[in-house]
This record gives C-alpha cells, structure tokens and sequence, in this order.
C-alpha cells in the first residue's frame, strides 16, 4: 500500500523516504515543484505536484492513500493548512497518520509548541490513527549557523549555558519509517531526544574537533540575537516564536532524555559527537569562508 509523504524534499520527509525505500515501501511524495524533486522520481517515488496551502491541489495526492506522513514547516498559517491536509485525508479515506509534531507541544506555553498541540488534537479528533512525533531540536539546525562559524569562528545563540537534548533527524526519520510500516504505534506521542543534554559551548567543541579549527559559543542577549537575525532577513514572527522556545528552555524545558528512540529502534539514540563527524565530513566547505 503507497504511503503519501508531505515535505518529502525537506530535512525529515527526505530522510524518512531513504529509509521507507530501503524497506522496499511504495511511496508518493507530496511535492510543490516537480522538476526540484526529480531526483525522488530517480528513485522510484510518484510524485504528486501539490500545496497545502492549496487544498484542490491535494485530492489527486490523496488518491488511494490509506497511511500518510504529515511533515510541514513553521509558517504563520501552519495550523490552518495541517488541519485542512487532515480533513483532505479524511475525506478522501486515509486511515492512519504520522505527524511531526515538537517536544513539548501541549505544555509549553510557546507558540511552536501550541501550534503543534492544536493539530496534534484536530487529528486525534479525526477518527483516523495517529501518532505523534515530537522531537526536541534537531542536531541539523548547525546548517543555519554554518556561514557564520566560517565567517567569524564562532556559533551565536542567546540560550545560555542550558544543556539541550538536540536530536539527530535522521533518527527522528527512522523512528518515523517504522511508526508508518509496522504495527503498534496507534494513539501514541513520542518524545524524540538525543542520548544527552549538552550546552551549546559543547557544541562548539565538538565542531571545532570535527573540523579542526577554532570555535566559540558567543551568548547574547536575546534583543540582540533577533536584531542581527532580522537584519539577515528572517521575519519577525519566527523570530518571536523561536525566542518564546529559548526562555522556555532557559527554565529547562528542552533537557530531559528520553528512552523512545533506543525502545524503537533498537539502537542507541546518535550521540552529538557522531552526529558532528559525519556532518563535518559531508558539509566541510560550508564551515569555512
Ligand atoms: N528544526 C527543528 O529543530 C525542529 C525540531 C522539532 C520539530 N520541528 C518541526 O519540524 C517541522 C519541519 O520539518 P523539516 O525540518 O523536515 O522541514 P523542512 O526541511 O523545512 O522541509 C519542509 C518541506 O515542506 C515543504 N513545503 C513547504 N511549504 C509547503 C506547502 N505549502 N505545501 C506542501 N509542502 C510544503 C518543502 O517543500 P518544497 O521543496 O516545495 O519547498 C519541504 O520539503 C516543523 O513543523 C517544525 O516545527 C523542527
């Protein structure tokens, strides 16, 4: 049975579709430009040219799918356009679905966090199986900071000394892959971390190691962090939400470890220093001017 996959060009829904192919899953990846992710086609995934934010566009996406993967990114409008995906879904007879949801939704007051928390009931509400996936940050958020650190030597971020359990995505992926294929994960919400919490000064140890040069974890105040982002071009609203997140985890809302991805897959959860290798090895130029 094909399984339809949103985001599937993105950071999560990429990784999940190398792995549903391993398992030999016929899959449909839901894509707003057909010729950007031809390599997907390459590989043996239908493609269905579609946008959440246009919801006639998704009937024929949703055509004899009965196991859907809903993966979006933050928008301003990302609650209206994942509830309107899972009443197309509905509709149109899916029967279970696997949502990316964040650590935290439903608990803390954050906007993230709430947004999340908002789907996450309109799907329990559908009728259809669910599952949740919330992830804590993921470890590949350095690609937004990887410019800087070649330019200056020096990651910049305004949450202290808080230890984090950043979570590998290609973890979160996995975890994902079998929520979709196997049997026993129907009303279930997974809180998705690394094996450790670890500062950001840890962080910029470890890339400094992986990449062998000299890095520093710069700590501003939090009105200087979203001027110099807004001055980069990043909307404010982002902004806002994401500095929301990062007071919430100066009080230690982003440090527990939890066992579900070890339970899951069997495996320890992927360390921030084995993370940081393998990225440092396939995205060296990035970290260098
Ligand atoms: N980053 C973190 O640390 C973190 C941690 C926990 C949870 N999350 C959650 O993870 C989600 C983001 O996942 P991600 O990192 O995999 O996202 P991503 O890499 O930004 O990928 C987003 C994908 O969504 C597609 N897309 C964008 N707008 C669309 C639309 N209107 N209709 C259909 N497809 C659309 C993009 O396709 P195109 O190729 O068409 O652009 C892209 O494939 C967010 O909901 C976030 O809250 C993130």
């Amino acid at each position: 049975m094909t399984i339809l996959i949103t985001g599937a060009t993105g950071n999560i829904g990429g990784e999940a579709i190398r792995h549903l192919l391993d398992r030999q899953v016929p899959l449909r990846g839901l894509v707003r430009d057909a010729a950007k992710a031809s390599y997907l086609a390459d590989r043996g995934v239908d493609l269905a040219v579609g946008d959440l934010s246009q919801p006639e566009t998704l009937n024929a996406a949703l055509k004899d799918i009965k196991t859907a993967f809903l993966v979006l990114p933050n928008l301003p409008n990302q609650v209206e356009l994942e509830c309107g995906f899972i009443d197309a879904a509905k509709q149109s007879g899916v029967k279970q679905i696997v949502k990316l949801s964040v650590m935290g939704a439903g608990e803390l007051p954050s906007t993230f966090q709430q947004w999340h928390h908002q789907i996450e009931q309109h799907l329990e509400r559908s009728g259809m199986a669910w599952t949740h996936l919330r992830p804590n940050m993921f470890m590949q958020n350095v690609r937004w900071l990887a410019q800087t650190i070649a330019q200056t030597g020096n990651i910049y971020n305004a949450v202290g000394d808080t230890p984090i359990s950043h979570v590998d995505a290609r973890d979160v992926a996995a975890v994902a892959a079998i929520c979709l294929t196997e049997p026993g994960h129907d009303r279930q919400s997974y809180v998705l971390t690394g094996p450790a919490a670890i500062t950001f000064e840890t962080i910029a140890e470890l890339f400094g190691r992986a990449l062998d040069r000299s890095i520093s974890y710069v700590n501003l105040p939090a009105a200087d962090l979203k001027a110099a982002r807004l001055a980069g071009g990043e909307p404010e609203w982002y902004l806002d939400a994401e500095l929301e997140l990062f007071a919430c985890w100066q009080q230690g809302a982003g440090t527990s470890v939890t066992d579900w991805i070890p339970k899951i897959l069997n495996r320890s959860a992927t360390p921030y220093a084995e993370f940081a290798s393998d990225y440092a090895q396939t995205h060296r130029q990035d970290f260098f001017a």
